[in-house]
């Protein structure tokens, strides 16, 4: 695991833009991994200006989103596929039919997770995946608990989800108690993994999964595992490593 202190948060989100372009760049038809969040913002902020600048090209990109939210359509301005429209596929030249982000559609979801495992399978894989972290160590919607989920499943939210995410709603009550995830195994499976945290309030979090042991009680541990993550944290969040 490499780990970057910055700044601030804007720099964190140039160098991890960096990381992105420098893929987009090598190989043109990369599969990239998105994370929704407020964390992520300025990555993607960084890369619709190197768009902008003509320095990258997204035309045949195919990027996989970690998680949605159950119970709420596409259209709410809280769902994810949503998020990502507004701040990042909309803003770049990205091909709208190389997008997926996971959404129990059938009636069975069971078969929609393992759909979208599928299909991330079949496009190669994911080459670069972002990752934010919970307050609890959640990495995607993969909250704590007795085992590291493997593949893409539907999962209750946790209290501790729950109320660091209803200030995206109008009230606790709003915000859906249940998530489409990508599993642990399907994010271990990604070559290459930036995680970014940012604030003071993360910083037992990414204590945890730095120096902690790796148990399921702390979802991110598991990352001390993967052979390529880099984490890039400001003062804050790195304040108890
Ligand atoms: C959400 C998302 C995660 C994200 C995390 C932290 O619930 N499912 O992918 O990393 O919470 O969010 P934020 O970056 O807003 O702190």
């Amino acid at each position: 695991m490499k780990i970057h202190v910055y700044e601030d948060a804007a720099k964190i989100g140039k160098a991890a833009a960096l990381i992105f372009a420098a893929k987009i760049i090598e190989k043109p038809d990369c599969v990239l991994g998105f994370a929704t969040g407020s964390t992520p913002l300025p990555m993607y902020e960084a890369l619709v200006e190197l768009r902008n600048l003509g320095l990258i090209n997204f035309s045949l990109a195919r990027t996989f989103n970690l998680d949605e939210y159950a119970g709420i359509d596409r259209s709410h301005e809280q769902s994810y596929y949503r998020f990502m429209f507004d701040n990042l596929f909309s803003k770049v030249n990205i091909n709208p039919e190389n997008v997926m982000v996971p959404y129990p559609v059938s009636a069975n979801p069971d078969d929609d997770c393992k759909a979208y495992d599928a299909t991330i399978d079949a496009a190669g894989g994911i080459d670069l995946q972002i990752l934010g972290i919970g307050h609890n160590g959640h990495i995607a919607f993969n909250e704590p608990g007795y085992v590291f989920p493997a593949g893409t499943h539907i999962v209750d939210l946790s209290d501790s989800t729950i109320e660091a995410n209803k200030r995206f709603f109008a009230s606790a009550d709003e915000v859906p108690r249940q998530a489409i995830t990508m599993g642990i195994g399907s994010i271990m499976k990604a070559r290459e993994i930036v995680l970014i945290a940012t604030g003071r309030g993360k910083a037992e979090a990414v204590s945890a999964m730095i120096n902690g042991e790796i148990d399921p009680m702390c979802p991110a541990s598991i990352l001390q595992l993967h052979p390529a993550v880099t984490v890039f944290l400001d003062k804050e969040a790195a304040a108890l490593i």
